[in-house]
């Protein structure tokens, strides 16, 4: 409870016959799992506005913030997502559904950027399409909780540029630093992408200024996000991070798990790469990730 004046007996049992009634309305409704949902809503909505004592003034600024969320979010800005982003309750939601198992690679959040046709690359293929930013080797294998390679895996990769945008934040139409590639006959990956770099969640709208008014940053720990799926295994949506980023501790998302923080090891631009790719002189980077997929169900 909140520091907040004692209210009479009177005055505890008027509201909690209020919950009990809103509750009982639930009662004919004929999908059950509605009925549990619905039932379980009502009640923490109104603990919440009991714990705070919340006045009207409140209520009404928190239904202007929620309209204001409704008029910026259109096709390509959804601000509901990034609310619940920002409360953690993305992270909750991925945290319930992708219960651990043995020595599974751990989930995180799915984030707003994924686009569903982005184009299959070859093994040591290039994802950056022309996308700015320091060359980075990615490799690793897709195996069971066993050990065994998994053939055929899709992986789904796509990140920031080194301006920290996606490509579907420039107005172009462009389509850069994301592809999809299969894992071969060993199970292992290869692919040139950038090294990541951190940005900000969009926050030129509501979400932002909630931000802002707690004093909290919008930045995001540079990530590279990966979806990785095959037939009997659970899909996996996760991203790596790069260790020693002073972003890991304050992810706006919440989003930064220790067994996703990932070596970058950084190379001068004299070094011979993997696969023998002229780098320019440009220094690159490389990293190992090696994905462990749980069994589906
Ligand atoms: C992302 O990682 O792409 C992301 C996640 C949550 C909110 C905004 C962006
Ligand atoms: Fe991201």
């Amino acid at each position: 409870m909140t520091d907040t004046q004692p209210i009479s007996s009177e005055q505890a049992a008027r509201e909690q016959e209020l919950i009990e009634t809103v509750v009982a309305s639930f009662d004919g409704a004929p999908d059950e799992r509605l009925k549990q949902v619905m039932r379980s809503l009502v009640r923490h909505l109104h603990a919440f506005i009991r714990d705070v004592r919340l006045t009207e003034e409140e209520w009404n600024a928190a239904i202007a913030f929620l309209t204001a969320a409704g008029h910026i979010t259109d096709n390509r800005r959804q601000e509901f997502i990034l609310l619940s982003d920002v409360l953690g309750a993305s992270m909750q939601v991925v945290a319930v559904n992708n219960e651990a198992y043995e020595n599974a690679t751990e989930a995180t959040v799915f984030g707003p950027f994924f686009v569903g046709d982005a184009p299959v690359i070859d093994q040591g293929g290039d994802m950056s399409f022309g996308a700015v930013g320091e060359p980075c080797w990615v490799e690793g294998s897709v195996r069971d909780t066993a050990g065994r390679p998994i053939v055929g895996a899709r992986i789904e990769v796509w990140e920031a540029d080194e301006d920290g945008f996606y490509d579907v934040q420039y107005s172009d139409g462009r389509t850069a630093a994301r592809a999809h590639i299969f894992s071969d006959a060993d199970g292992d990956y290869r692919f040139w992408g950038l090294t990541p770099t951190p940005y900000p969640i969009p926050h030129d709208g509501p979400v932002g200024q909630l931000l802002e008014l707690v004093g909290r940053s919008p930045m995001r720990a540079s990530h590279l996000h990966f979806m990785v799926s095959a037939p009997g295994f659970r899909t996996l949506v996760t991203h790596i991070f790069v260790r020693g980023d002073e972003l890991l501790a304050s992810d706006s998302v919440f989003g930064v798990k220790e067994s996703l923080v990932m070596d970058f090891r950084p190379h001068a631009g004299t070094e011979a790469t993997p696969d023998g790719r002229d780098v320019a002189g440009s220094t690159w980077s490389d990293v190992r990730f090696d994905i462990v997929l749980a069994p589906a169900g």
